[in-house]
């Protein structure tokens, strides 16, 4: 596993730096031959936390994204009531600096789908930044 970054120890509230730190941990299970862009999730509801990785596949379009793992973690956990509070991400790769990981366009249509107000940090710019899903995604699509 990479070092413990300082950009963690930069973030003050202890909930936040706990769910980054989780996101930090499970990055290293990444299995991403292909991009070496190693990504870890950590997904808070109400009542736990749940981690995933990105997964790739060597049909590349099967790639699931680390944010979508963790949040179907969740569900397979507590079933359909489920409320996610707060997300985070971490990405690496090795011999680089990864200085930007927001989530992609359809891991925040999948977490707008749980939780519009829940808080997502993220790598921007070299330091962790937190915004809603709703900020991250106006105007997601909804069914009904
Ligand atoms: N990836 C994620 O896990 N989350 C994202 O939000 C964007 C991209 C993964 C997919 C792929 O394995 C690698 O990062 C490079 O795109």
């Amino acid at each position: 596993m990479a070092r413990l970054p300082e950009v963690l120890a930069a973030i003050t509230d202890p909930n936040e730096r706990e769910l980054v730190f989780r996101a930090y941990e499970v990055s290293s299970k990444a299995y991403a031959p292909s991009s070496k862009f190693h990504v870890g999730a950590a997904v808070r509801t109400t009542n736990g936390v749940y981690v995933g990785c990105n997964v790739e596949n060597a049909s590349y379009g099967l790639t699931s994204c680390a944010e979508r793992n963790a949040v179907f973690a969740a569900v397979a956990a507590e079933g359909d009531g489920i409320e996610i509070e707060a997300v985070a991400v971490y990405a690496r790769s090795p011999g680089k600096k990864v200085k930007t990981a927001s989530p992609c366009g359809a891991c925040r249509q999948v977490l707008a789908e749980f939780g519009r107000d829940a808080i997502v940090t993220f790598l921007k710019g070299g330091r962790f930044a937190s915004m809603t899903v709703d900020a991250l995604l106006p105007e997601a699509f909804q069914l009904y």
